[in-house]
């Protein structure tokens, strides 16, 4: 799937409802995640089998496993755009906070709205401004702000995201002019425009040169703390760098992904329990 196809999906199932802003103070406070028992199909193949995970408040819980084990569509399924791929289906909850997204009570906009996403291939829109790209954050959420709020909310965001300093002179040039680095940050800024309280991520640096895979890090360790990420990453030193919790997917010939091993990112690292997590951190397979 490209990056362009995932952002006209999560536009294309908008509804026209709008929401308001939430008050500033929502950006300091993150939100816990508990996926309880979930399974995930793509028509009858089924690629995750009663999948249960916390993911505390306010720290950065890394995936990681072989490709194709299903983290990608783990992670789709904690802010509900798994259910916006054709066939797709879901077993299982997703407890923000305690309350299920997947309740009825919870409309998509609410769960895509406090749960952000980042994806693997920076994916701006090139032709649109800088301060255009981090608004267009909120349009995809369908809130409104009125210009003040907005130009707050470009500094804010741009800030957080670790970017104000590199482009605040320049907001009114296309968000494609930026280096690839600087572009995910802006879709970091993007995402954090609509103040969620937990960001996921999906291998962000995995197509970032070493530098700016140092920044995007170091922009993760100082949103640690007001917002809780979930990120993938197929680099062991990545997670080891940048995550407090660890969960090792695996799919063993043909039967769903599931977790062998989750913990401390050093109990993972150091000490894994399992012999496959054992031979998957010291780089053996996968
Ligand atoms: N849109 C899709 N349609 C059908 N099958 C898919 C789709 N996306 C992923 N899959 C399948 O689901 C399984 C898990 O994929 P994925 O979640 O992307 O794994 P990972 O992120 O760990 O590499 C794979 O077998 C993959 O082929
Ligand atoms: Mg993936």
């Amino acid at each position: 799937m490209t990056a362009s196809r995932e952002v006209s999906d999560v536009t294309d199932s908008l509804t026209a409802d709008t929401v308001v802003l939430p008050p500033v103070v929502a950006t300091t406070v993150p939100a816990s995640l508990d996926a309880r028992s979930v399974s995930a199909w793509f028509g009858s193949h089924q690629v995750l089998s009663r999948v249960s995970l916390t993911m505390p408040a306010g720290q950065v819980t890394a995936l990681i496993g072989p490709s194709g084990c299903g983290k990608s569509t783990f992670l789709r399924t904690l802010n509900r755009m798994h259910e916006l791929i054709p066939a797709a289906r879901f077993g299982g909850e997703v407890l923000f906070e305690g309350e299920d997204i997947y309740d009825a009570s919870w409309r998509l906009t609410d769960a895509r709205r406090r749960i952000g996403m980042v994806f693997q291939k920076p994916n701006p829109f090139p032709a649109m401004s800088i301060y255009d790209n981090v608004v267009a954050g909120l349009r995809l959420t369908g809130t409104r702000a009125s210009r003040r709020e907005k130009d707050e909310l470009v500094e804010e965001s741009l800030s957080r995201a670790g970017l104000w300093k590199e482009v605040r002179d320049r907001l009114r040039q296309p968000g494609g002019a930026l280096s690839g680095g600087q572009q995910q940050r802006l879709c970091i800024a993007r995402a954090l425009a609509v103040r969620p309280r937990v960001l996921l991520m999906d291998e962000p640096c995995s197509a970032l040169d070493p530098t700016s895979t140092r920044r995007v890090e170091e922009t993760i360790g100082e949103l640690a703390g007001q917002v809780t990420v979930v990120i993938v990453t197929h680099n062991m030193q990545q997670a080891a760098r940048v995550s407090q919790q660890c969960a090792f997917f695996l799919a063993e010939q043909g039967t769903p992904g599931g977790i062998v091993e989750a913990g401390a990112t050093n109990d993972i690292f150091n000490t894994p329990q399992d012999g496959r997590t054992a031979d998957y951190v010291a780089g053996r397979f996968g």
